[in-house]
């Protein structure tokens, strides 16, 4: 198992004196991304974690972060100079989005994160991909697939909270791949990572971006994240 995460201080620069907490532990990949570790998050993650975390708490507080990787990833998209008249009749120089995007989420979890998609781009089209453990092999297997048509001609915001040995989203990845989707336009946006899973995912796709929230120290016997929060679905669906 890695090192355990860094100890750094939580708060604005010009405070004297922050609170220390456990950040995440930072990774030599260009194409993976990991929030800012501002208070909010680190706080927001702090109540996920919690296994005394109620399920009403923990989903809301799931929401806020998906929110917050969702906007991060949409800043990876392309966008073109763009201007605009306000009331006043002054003219702003702005920017606008370009190109058609979709979500394909990771069942059952992925589905989580769903909403806020949903929350930031109408009406996006929503695409799923089933893949569980073959009991016979122990390898992740794919189970049902159900996309886009035009899903070659989109960038694609690939969704799912637990990003343990990155099995699962190798294959995702495989099967857009597969459609046409070139890895330059798929986005992984997770919320907490392990350092083995990150490191096998970058090195075999290297154009594909990654937007995490955390990496945190690493995985146990059974690919459970440590610390993490437990099952995302279990406590996001059932308990
Ligand atoms: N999936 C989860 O829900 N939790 C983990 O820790 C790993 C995979």
């Amino acid at each position: 198992m890695a090192a355990p995460g860094p100890s750094a201080p939580v708060g604005p620069d010009y405070k004297v004196e922050n609170p220390q907490a456990t950040v995440s532990t930072s990774v030599k990949y260009d194409n993976v991304h990991v929030l800012p570790q501002t208070p909010q998050l680190i706080a927001l993650l702090t109540m996920i974690r919690d296994k005394s975390t109620t399920r009403g708490d923990f989903i809301f507080y799931s929401n806020r972060i998906i929110r917050l990787l969702v906007e991060e990833g949409l800043n990876h998209l392309p966008c073109v100079e763009h201007s605009v008249i306000t009331p006043t009749g002054a003219s702003y120089a702005g920017v606008k989005f370009e190109g058609k995007i979709c979500g394909v989420s990771i069942m059952r979890a992925g589905e989580a994160m769903e909403q806020g998609l949903r929350d930031c781009c109408r009406s996006v089209r929503i695409g799923k991909i089933l893949i569980q453990r073959d009991e016979e092999t122990c390898k992740p297997k794919l189970f049902y697939d159900k996309l886009p048509e035009d899903i070659a001609d989109r960038y694609v915001l690939l969704l799912d909270p637990m990003f343990a040995t990155g099995g699962s989203a190798m294959m995702a990845v495989e099967v857009l791949i597969g459609r046409g989707v070139p890895e330059d336009r798929i986005l992984f946006l997770n919320l907490i990572a392990s350092p083995e899973g990150i490191a096998a995912f970058a090195e075999k796709y290297n154009k594909v971006r990654v937007v995490t929230a955390f990496i945190d120290k690493g995985l146990d016997a059974k690919s459970y994240i440590i610390p993490g929060l437990g099952d995302f679905g279990d406590r996001f669906y059932c308990i």
